[in-house]
């Protein structure tokens, strides 16, 4: 086949320019109902723009398409560049990129209907549920048919990371999405009560550990070393990051349901084991931030590396921050708080949207022919634009979740509460405008990102990357 001198670059391209445009529709709406809890009026009295309508477009928006788009376009791009060889399947390649949008497009459609399974993060109806997983089987079969197919006779780390993540999440969703369809849009999970609550959190927190880390490492260990131009910092140090990761993650979901019905000694294990996790994820974190080790002046002039840097500090801080709240005294505390809000969004903000983007910068102007982004200094721009944004965020949160849980938990010496919950909730307002405030800077900051994209690949041509013919190890 004469294609098979250069790389499939037309899908990683067409998820590449979707990530710019999920990232700001998901954050618009993010910012929306940000706005809500500010001035609840804005709801309209429409249902469809309610708060319990638009909050989960906006979690399925940022997570799955934005999120998603990224891990697509960027695993695809690794995997053929680290084992020399073009894509396994074209053909099924455009059908992971056209079933995405499509369930993307569906999700928009049904979630503000209120179409929905009630399961967090898992909210899609069971044909749309059906969908998904054909479509995952298909990212799988190209992800690891490319793998098989390789020239190299290694497989870069990244590609591990990536696989984990394919590999994990087709479970989760498989396992967690079972349920009886009583008609086309309303179907009941098969778990009856506590054990569904465990199954969903399994779920709930793998999604967290295997879509919005496992994959997004993948990227991390392919994008810093090339945009720092040195080898990763410590490569024995890559593997047992992953090994000790994936092994760990798995048994840390039940620090989500805390106090509940669940057996006590599962809690406790949830516990333990999200306290062990801190250990892996800062060895991937030291290990991503070392490598720019002799070359910390690059840190200076480089907004990409920025970026990429600066995400692993937030990676750094969350997975600080989660296993601290996953104490069952903290969590006591933290959880029903924005506190938990705050964790969130230093992990989906700091370091999942920022590797993205840094990623972004490095892997757009490559696929349009082009050197670098149209400008440099909008580049450097949105840099600090992004991390104001995520700093007041977070601050915002931290600030009134705190507040929140010590207001929640303040009784007088007779035993009755100090605050009504009217009061949290007025105590709460500033902050939640410093939120708004937050978000609506970092989307700013989007837009700025795809002014600057417009500008570098309007009028380029596309290209497609020639294979090399010698083979190195
Ligand atoms: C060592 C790593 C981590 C641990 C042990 C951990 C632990 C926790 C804990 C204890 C909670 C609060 C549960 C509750 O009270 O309901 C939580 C919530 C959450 N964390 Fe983490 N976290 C980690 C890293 C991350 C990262 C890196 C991200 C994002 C990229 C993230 C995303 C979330 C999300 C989305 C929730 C909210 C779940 C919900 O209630 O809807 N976590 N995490
Ligand atoms: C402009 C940026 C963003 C804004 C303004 C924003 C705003 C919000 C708001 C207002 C909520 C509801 C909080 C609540 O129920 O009290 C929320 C929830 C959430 N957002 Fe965002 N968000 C942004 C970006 C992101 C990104 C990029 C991600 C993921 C990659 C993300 C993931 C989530 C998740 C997982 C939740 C549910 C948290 C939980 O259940 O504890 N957000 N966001």
């Amino acid at each position: 086949m004469a294609t098979e001198t250069t790389y499939n670059y037309k899908v990683v391209r067409q998820f590449a320019i979707m990530t710019v445009v999920w990232g700001i529709v998901g954050m618009l709406v993010g910012v929306y109902i940000a706005a809500e809890l500010v001035w609840p009026e804005l709801n309209m009295d429409i249902p469809w723009l309610t708060f319990s309508r638009l909050r989960p477009l906006h979690t399925n928006a940022v997570i799955f398409a934005f999120g998603g788009s990224a891990l697509f376009a960027t695993s695809y791009y690794v995997v053929q560049r680290t084992c020399q060889t073009r894509l396994f399947s074209d053909g099924l390649a455009a059908f992971t990129f056209w079933g995405w949008q499509l369930i993307i497009v569906l999700a928009a459609i049904t979630l503000p209907l209120g179409i929905t399974s009630s399961k967090e993060y898992a909210e899609l109806e069971w044909p749309i549920d059906v969908l998904i997983t054909i479509v995952w089987v298909a990212y799988a079969i190209v992800f690891f048919g490319t793998i098989m197919k390789r020239r190299t006779k290694h497989i870069y780390v990244a590609n591990w990371f990536y696989g984990a993540f394919i590999l994990t999440i087709a479970l989760l969703h498989v396992v967690n999405s079972a349920a009886l369809p009583v008609s086309l849009w309303k179907s009941y999970s098969v778990y009856p009560g506590a054990i569904d609550a465990m199954v969903q959190w399994w779920y709930g927190h793998n999604a967290v550990g295997f879509f919005l880390t496992a994959g997004f490492l993948g990227m991390m260990y392919y994008f810093t070393p090339k945009q720092a131009g040195r080898p990763v910092y410590s490569y024995r140090l890559s593997v047992v990051h992953f090994w000790a990761l994936i092994s760990t993650y798995m048994w840390a979901g039940p620090h989500h349901l805390h106090y509940t019905a669940l057996p006590d000694w599962t809690q406790s294990l949830g516990m333990i084991f999200s306290l062990i996790l801190l250990a892996p994820s800062w060895g991937g974190m030291i290990n991503g931030i070392m490598t720019l080790s002799g070359a910390w002046y690059k840190l200076r002039e480089d907004p990409i590396l920025k970026f990429l840097i600066v995400s692993l500090s937030f990676y750094g801080m969350s997975t600080f921050e989660g296993p601290m709240m996953s104490i069952k005294t903290v969590n006591s505390l933290s959880h029903y708080t924005d506190w938990t809000v705050g964790h969130v969004h230093s992990g989906a903000l700091g370091w999942v949207a920022m590797v993205s983007i840094g990623s972004l910068y490095y892997l757009i102007p490559r696929m349009f022919g082009k050197e670098q982004m149209y400008s440099m200094r909008l580049v450097e721009t949105h840099f600090w634009v992004a991390t104001i944004g995520v700093v007041l965020y977070i601050a915002s949160m931290w600030i009134s979740g705190i507040m929140q849980g010590l207001m929640w938990r303040a009784v007088n010496e007779d035993g009755t509460l100090t605050y009504s919950f009217i009061e949290s909730v007025e105590a709460m307002h500033p902050y939640y405008f410093g939120r708004f405030l937050g978000g609506a800077v970092f989307l700013f900051g989007m837009l700025i990102m795809a002014y600057n994209v417009w500008k570098t690949v309007r009028g380029a041509r596309p290209v497609e990357g020639t294979i090399p013919q010698a083979v190195s190890a």
